[in-house]
């Protein structure tokens, strides 16, 4: 049977585990070869032994989406390995601790959560963009969050950085769409990974109960909710589609 993703290179960063392995799971099995890239490389090898597992095949480079060296270099693996990129999902993010509101945020913090939440959406865009041109066109998918769209909590690093991602990603889909590369960006809502285990995972149970309640549809996402629209946005069925903006999260931003 035909896969939706078949004869397609998808690099995923942060894909050492949460929603980057779901999509580099759900990526491979509808055929697309993986470069999977995070920091984590214990996590990344694990995501490389599940794709194949699935029958598909995935290669691992251990990536700081903050270093411009590290990022240029995970590019030349997918092209050096696979032959060209088509697809760059720009996933890896952290939730840092010390995160707070400006009044109680170091500055180095900021600098940090900036850095990899936001800068190295730039690089992951500066180096895959043309490589999917030569390529012939392709997408890129950025990740931003609620917190990207809505005044969410006390972590203001994190939001200005989702909001960023937003603001960059349409940039790219006009800067790029005559050469056919489509740009559009993922906003979650709540997702059961490893970011959230401290408040989903609470021993305090109403920590989760309150934060699923939170989204009408009653639950928290799971990371192959965010990895399905990740496919659409990978595969041609999306080919009209660059610049759009994608809340993924069971009703919570339209109430
Ligand atoms: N989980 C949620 O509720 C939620 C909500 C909205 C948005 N998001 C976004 O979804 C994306 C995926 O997050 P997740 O929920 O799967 O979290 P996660 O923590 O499970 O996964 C993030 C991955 O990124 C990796 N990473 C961290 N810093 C990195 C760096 N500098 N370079 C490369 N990799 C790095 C981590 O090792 C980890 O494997 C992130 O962009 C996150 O901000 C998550």
């Amino acid at each position: 049977m035909a896969g939706r993703l078949d004869g397609k290179v998808a690099l995923i960063t942060g894909a050492g585990g949460g929603q980057g392995r779901a999509a580099a799971v759900m990526f491979a099995k509808e055929g697309a070869r993986v470069v999977v890239t995070d920091v984590n490389a214990e996590g990344g090898a694990e995501t490389v032994q599940m794709v194949q597992a699935a029958g598909g095949q995935a290669v691992f480079q251990t990536t700081d989406v903050s270093q411009a060296a590290q990022v240029e270099a995970a590019v030349g693996v997918a092209v050096a390995t696979y032959g060209a990129l088509h697809i760059m999902y720009n996933n890896a993010a952290v939730l840092h601790r010390k995160d707070a509101t400006v009044t109680n945020l170091d500055e180095d913090i900021w600098n940090l959560v900036i850095d990899v939440n936001l800068k190295g959406v730039y690089l992951g865009c500066k180096y895959a963009v043309p490589e999917i041109i030569k390529a012939g066109g392709g997408s890129v998918i950025n990740v931003s969050s609620l917190a990207g769209l809505v005044g969410i909590g006390n972590v203001h690093a994190y939001t200005a950085a989702k909001g960023g991602v937003i603001s960059l990603t349409r940039a790219v889909a006009m800067g790029y769409a005559a050469q056919q590369v489509r740009c559009n960006v993922i906003c979650p809502g709540g997702v059961d990974t490893p970011m959230m285990a401290h408040v989903f995972h609470n021993p305090n149970p109403r920590f989760r109960e309150m934060s699923a309640k939170g989204h009408p549809i009653g639950r928290l996402g799971t990371p192959e909710d965010i990895a399905s629209m990740a496919l659409y946005l990978a595969s041609d069925e999306s080919s009209w589609v660059t610049g759009s903006v994608f809340t993924i999260d069971g009703g919570y931003a339209a109430r």
